[in-house]
């Protein structure tokens, strides 16, 4: 018996994890595997029943469970509360920071029937395979913030980026350990000609990588890295780099895929892992089942793969959403002429169907 989390969140949120609960109780059926999936309240949701973004319960259910299913927190209706009320960073972030999940895996494999469905050329992205190792604990988003009144008016306003050599090391170490069950080839992110994060950065993962001299190691800026990225982006395959530099090459990188709904990501190393579509709560789609639920069903298969090692049923959800796409079926996201535009719930029947059929 598995304990699964699922906390939906706000906006799309719980449209697009109700089909990854529904698609992994598929796969239960299909392996035989018993799960047991138990809500919790998350981000805005929780806010207005509870009056926090993390409520104590929300923490002990994670805690208890195996691995957590998350769907996307935020909206407009919170954004002007105090940061430690808003539930981006006090509902996700001081969640990540609470269970310790300081990798956030976020792969981008472009579906061959999707080549077409880029804005880049099909065959600039044709084959590409890569994984951002993202830190997720510290730099950018978790150093000190201020905003200190200047006696003239204005402010003068502060976000710190911090890091330590043991937070460098242990996130690159997750980085060479995934390279060397791929194509063994490390890209470490950084703006080394500026930042002193970034030099010390570079140092440590550079003696990280003696460790690992099967492995090939190769450093690059940020801002060449987003133009290489839709320049030639089979160069890739393991991207490491600090939490904002992820946060926002990982959008760029999935747009190679042809959509942000297709982005799926497993955050590990903590307590709990916790899995979540990459996009947000897209209040505009929200409560009319447009949304794509594929990242959030990819982020299932990751959930089986990495905190319950049933690597074949992950396996059969990723095929079963590939041939969903050579079948010719798209959410709107995705929609091209002469494809059939589907739902958020048609995406999962049409998925489980796929799953059911073996
Ligand atoms: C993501 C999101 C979050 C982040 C937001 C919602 C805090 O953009 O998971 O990429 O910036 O980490
Ligand atoms: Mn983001």
């Amino acid at each position: 018996m598995h304990k699964i989390a699922v906390l939906p969140g706000d906006g799309i949120g719980p449209e697009v994890t109700a089909q990854a609960v529904r698609v992994l109780e598929a796969v239960g059926r299909r392996f035989n595997r018993k799960f047991q999936f138990a809500e919790g309240l998350v981000g805005g949701a929780a806010l207005d029943r509870l009056g926090h973004p993390l409520p104590g319960e929300t923490m002990d259910l994670c805690l208890a469970s195996d691995a957590i299913l998350f769907g996307a927190v935020g909206g407009p209706k919170w954004d002007q509360l105090p940061a430690r009320l808003r539930p981006e960073a006090g509902g996700i972030l001081a969640l990540r920071k609470e269970l310790g999940l300081f990798a956030n895996l976020r792969p981008v494999k472009v579906f061959a029937p999707l080549k077409n469905a880029t804005a880049l050329k099909p065959e600039v992205v044709d084959g590409v395979d890569l994984l951002i190792v993202r830190e997720l604990t510290g730099g950018l988003y978790f150093g000190r913030k201020a905003r200190e009144p200047l006696a003239g008016g204005g402010f003068r306003v502060t976000d710190e980026l911090v890091y330590t050599t043991a937070e460098i090391e242990r996130i690159a170490r997750v980085a060479f350990d995934l390279a060397r069950k791929r194509r063994k080839k490390v890209t470490s992110v950084d703006k080394a000609n500026v930042l002193e994060s970034s030099r010390h950065w570079r140092e440590v993962v550079t003696a990280v990588g003696q460790e690992y001299p099967d492995v090939v190691l190769e450093h690059m800026y940020v801002d060449n890295c987003a133009m290489q990225l839709v320049k030639n982006p089979r160069q890739f395959d393991v991207l490491v780099t600090e939490n904002m530099f992820g946060d926002i090459l990982s959008d760029q990188a999935s747009a190679l895929g042809g959509s942000l709904g297709l982005l799926a990501s497993a955050s590990i190393g903590g307590k709990t892992g916790l899995y979540e579509p990459g996009h947000g709560t897209a209040p505009e789609l929200a409560g009319r089942q447009a949304a794509n639920p594929v990242a959030a069903v990819l982020s299932g298969a990751m959930l089986l793969r990495y905190s319950l090692n049933l690597e074949e049923e992950a396996g059969c959800i990723e095929r079963a959403v590939e041939r969903v796409f050579e079948r010719g079926f798209r959410t709107a996201d995705l929609m091209e002429e002469g494809r059939e535009l589907v739902d958020t719930v048609r995406m999962g029947d049409l998925i489980i169907e796929q799953i059911e059929a073996g």
